[in-house]
């Protein structure tokens, strides 16, 4: 009965322009390790849940990216969304598909773009959770233990003790300003969400009739042909109406259900180009420099990365980012990556 739902539509506007609508970062080999993130997620999931029962939600403009990257998944395991709708809608598109195949399905619900080692633990904490969303009502959240105040994730409050492994969350926050939180941080009752989420399907359809209801009934019209031919021109004719709206606003901040179980397993979700650094190799000075032979002169702490450039020189520049492809250069302070996504959109309009 366990099903895994990878999600794979997202843009990765916070990598632009390395990331970017063509080609986003879950379909690239960001760290260099032979594999692009979406194949090492399929492979991490495919472990322990049977491969025939692991799921691809994608916008249809990555149809041929996946099918390419994924050579051993069926058309059927691959759904493709016509438009961009984030999480919520592309979550409950596939708990109606599952519960249809399967009324007593758990469900595993991943990000494609993240990058998990220590993978006996995750799978552990997996299991766990598969085990624990038996009790037909409760949201399993996994929580890193937060270093900064990040304004890009989610924030589970939780109290600790030592003795247990399942908490049952007091609030979760998402996005919260910057002021928020650093009170997060100071006062140790936090952990950031990881993005990965497990249930019983029927849990979260429930959730969704509560908390977004005219979602709920706009998908329920499909129900009879989800499955089946007919899904795509439904998909075609309705999904787009579907409120944009991700998961965690959507339901996990409004939910009086959720768990979270603290991660035994590393993960970095290669948000930014800062979480991307902690990853990569760089020099005595803290500069990384992905592509390219760079020669330092009194800098310290950048992130370089080109794709036409074969020689960067770069004097005196500390904590900058400069990241370059065929139609762009960008340049800017390290500490404000969280705003490239904005900085993406304005620089788009403009053109
Ligand atoms: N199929 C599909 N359709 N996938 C999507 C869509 C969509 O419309 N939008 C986003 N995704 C995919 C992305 O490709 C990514 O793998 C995953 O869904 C999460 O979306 P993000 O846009 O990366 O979310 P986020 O990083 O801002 O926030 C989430 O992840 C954080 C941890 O990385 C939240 O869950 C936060 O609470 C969490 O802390
Ligand atoms: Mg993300």
């Amino acid at each position: 009965h366990d099903y895994a739902v990878i999600m794979a539509g997202g843009v990765g506007s916070r990598f632009w322009p390395v990331s970017k609508q063509t080609n986003p970062k879950q379909f690239q080999d960001i760290l260099g390790c032979g594999k692009t993130l979406i194949q090492t997620t399929y492979n991490r999931l495919s472990r322990f849940i049977p491969p025939s029962n692991i799921y691809i939600l994608t916008n249809e403009i990555y149809e041929s990216l996946v099918k390419e990257q994924l050579p051993e998944v069926t058309p059927e395991q691959i759904v493709m969304e016509p438009v961009m709708r984030n999480t919520a809608p592309c979550i409950l598109l596939a708990a109606m598909k599952i519960f249809k195949r399967d009324a007593a399905a758990r469900m595993l619900v991943a990000p494609s773009d993240h990058w998990i080692q220590t993978e006996a633990n995750f799978q552990k904490d997996m299991k766990m959770a598969l085990q624990a969303s038996e009790d037909n009502q409760s949201l399993f959240t996994f929580g890193v233990r937060p270093c900064f105040p990040n304004t890009g994730y989610g924030y589970i409050e939780y109290q600790p003790d030592e003795t247990r492994t399942i908490f049952n969350a007091i609030r979760f926050t998402e996005k919260p300003d910057f002021r928020t939180a650093q009170r997060f941080i100071y006062s140790g009752n936090y952990l950031w969400n990881s993005g990965i989420f497990v249930w019983k399907t029927s849990s979260i359809l429930a959730k969704f009739k509560t908390y977004l209801p005219e979602m709920f009934s706009l998908f329920s019209k499909g129900r009879n042909v989800f499955n089946t031919v007919k899904e795509k021109s439904f998909l075609i004719a309705n999904y787009h109406l579907a409120e944009n709206i991700s998961i965690d606003f959507g339901i996990i901040e409004k939910s009086k259900h959720i768990k979270v179980i603290p991660a035994g397993f590393s993960w970095n979700d290669l948000g930014t180009w800062g979480s991307l650094q902690d990853e990569l190799p760089h020099d005595i000075d803290h500069n990384t420099v992905i592509n390219s032979r760079f020669i330092p002169n009194e800098a310290k702490g950048n992130i370089i990365r080109t794709e036409n450039k074969k020689v960067v020189y770069i004097e005196g520049l500390r904590d900058y980012m400069i990241l370059e492809n065929q139609e762009v250069l960008l340049i800017i302070p390290k500490n404000k990556e969280q705003e490239i996504k904005q900085i993406r959109q304005n620089v788009m309009s403009t053109h």
